[in-house]
């Protein structure tokens, strides 16, 4: 390199600084040299926007703190801004008025791109401007790129992802201890891997914004959060969680995208993985994507979901790539998206587990089998265990449509011998969503 010129600077503003943003600030200006080196561009620090500008930053010069983000993505000098605040505003205006003075953006904010990706990606491609947010589904992991590049070509059939650590800790405690859901939750708490309002991760707010994001790259359409129909594992029983685990499945909560037909199917449920799964070993906080495609086949990619320095390490490269672009002139590309065509919910299909607790008389389990047979579901097994003068019923069924399966639960209920439904959690299997006709889904 002897003689070379050094690379042009790029200069960054960084918007928050917390978790992700002190990390990223580190990243930056601890090993500034070694990144131009490997990377072939300067970046420089420009400014870094905090809600408290009062509050000393370990790596920020004071000079370089401001708690003005508007002004500091209006400076001139500021080439690429980087979001890390998160939530939808003021993240939205600010990275709007970036787009919109033709400076490139890198965020990790999966809330606002869940809401106004489309939009966003919309004015990033009329500036000719990267909006680039590898960190916003998997933290560390890379699977934006992927999916947007890598698999350009690829007609993907369904990704299936393991999205939000905190949950899959939870389910892998449960699974392991044979705890329940509260003593699982207490513990994920403990350790700091559950907020101490947990509704966004345990509902399965977050993962179905991830589950946005990602069916909007791999079908190239448009999917906001407010599409997903979403299911958290607050009422998952400690019983089935047990119960999956003798017939050879564990729980995990997964966001689904899947193609039917000429429509979309997209979700986020708790679901039992057979064991030999690859998406059955990711345990704990441990995040993952598992992509099927016609031509690829499956493929896993596996990681760190959250974290400042895992999460600032996919920022990291983002910049870098829109640094590069800047100086070169190009930008990532961005093809224009319709809206999705989702498939209903009810009309989607999948295997389901389901727990069903019966007053132990001769006669009930016929009865029991009748009502699956008057809503077209079919059972692949049964498992019975006695409780007493009661009995617990678990069935699990061939591929059959979401709203039969209601109509199947509605009707059970119905019967005097019937105590209880328990758990209803669909099942990953390969049976082809064609063969009904109808949906796919986990
Ligand atoms: N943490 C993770 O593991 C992780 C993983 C993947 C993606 N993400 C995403 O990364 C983003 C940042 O997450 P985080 O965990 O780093 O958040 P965080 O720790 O809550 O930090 C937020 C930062 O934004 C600043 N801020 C708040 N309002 C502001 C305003 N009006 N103007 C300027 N700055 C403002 C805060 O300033 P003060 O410091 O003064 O309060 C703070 O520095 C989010 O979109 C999140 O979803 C995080």
């Amino acid at each position: 390199m002897a003689g070379s010129a050094p690379p042009a600077a790029v200069r960054v503003a960084v918007l928050g600084c917390g978790n992700v943003g002190q990390a990223l600030v580190e990243l930056l200006v601890g090993d500034g040299a070694a990144l131009a080196a490997r990377s072939g561009v300067r970046l420089e620090l420009g400014g870094v926007a905090v809600a408290d500008p009062g509050r000393a930053r370990a790596g920020v010069p004071p000079g370089l703190l401001t708690g003005d983000a508007k002004a500091l993505v209006a400076d001139p000098g500021i080439d690429l801004v980087v979001e890390l605040i998160g939530g939808l505003e003021p993240a939205r205006t600010l990275v709007e008025a970036a787009l919109e003075s033709g400076k490139a953006v890198v965020t990790a904010n999966k809330a606002l791109l869940a809401a106004h990706g489309a939009q966003l990606a919309g004015f990033a491609a009329e500036q000719g401007v990267d909006l680039l947010y590898e960190a916003a589904v998997g933290g560390a992991i890379p699977v934006i790129r992927p999916l947007r590049e890598s698999l350009a070509g690829e007609r993907v059939r369904r990704v299936m992802g393991i999205v939000n650590g905190t949950t899959n800790f939870i389910l892998t405690l449960m699974a392991d201890e044979g705890v329940g859901y509260e003593a699982a939750l207490a513990e994920a708490q403990r350790l700091g891997l559950a907020e101490r309002d947990p509704t966004a991760d345990v509902e399965g707010h977050d993962a179905a914004a991830k589950a946005a994001i990602l069916a909007g790259l791999a079908f190239r359409c448009d999917v906001v959060d407010a599409d997903v129909p979403r299911q958290g594992i607050t009422g998952v029983p400690a019983v089935d969680v047990a119960f999956a685990s003798r017939l050879g499945y564990v729980v995990k909560l997964l966001a689904v995208a899947e193609a039917v037909g000429e429509g979309l199917a997209v979700s986020v449920h708790p679901a039992l993985v057979p064991l030999g799964h690859p998406l059955a070993s990711v345990r704990g906080s441990f995040n993952a994507v598992f992509i099927e495609g016609d031509a690829c086949g499956e493929l896993m990619l596996y990681g760190r979901g959250a974290g400042g320095r895992p999460t600032a390490s996919a920022v990291l490269g983002d910049i870098i790539d829109a640094a590069h672009n800047r100086l070169t002139g190009g930008a990532a590309p961005a093809p224009a998206r319709a809206r999705a065509r989702l498939v209903p919910a009810e009309d989607v299909s999948s295997a389901y587990y389901l727990d069903v607790e019966v007053a132990d008389r001769p006669g009930v389990l016929a009865a029991v089998a009748t009502v699956f047979g008057h809503h077209g579901v079919s059972i692949r097994s049964m498992e019975q265990q006695g409780m007493g003068d009661e009995a617990r019923l678990v069935f699990l069924t061939h591929r059959a449509r979401h709203g039969d399966v209601q109509a199947t639960i509605a009707e059970l209920l119905e019967l005097s011998a019937v105590r209880h439904v328990g758990g209803v959690l669909r099942m990953v299997t390969d049976e082809d969503p064609a063969a009904l006709g109808a949906g796919g889904g986990a």
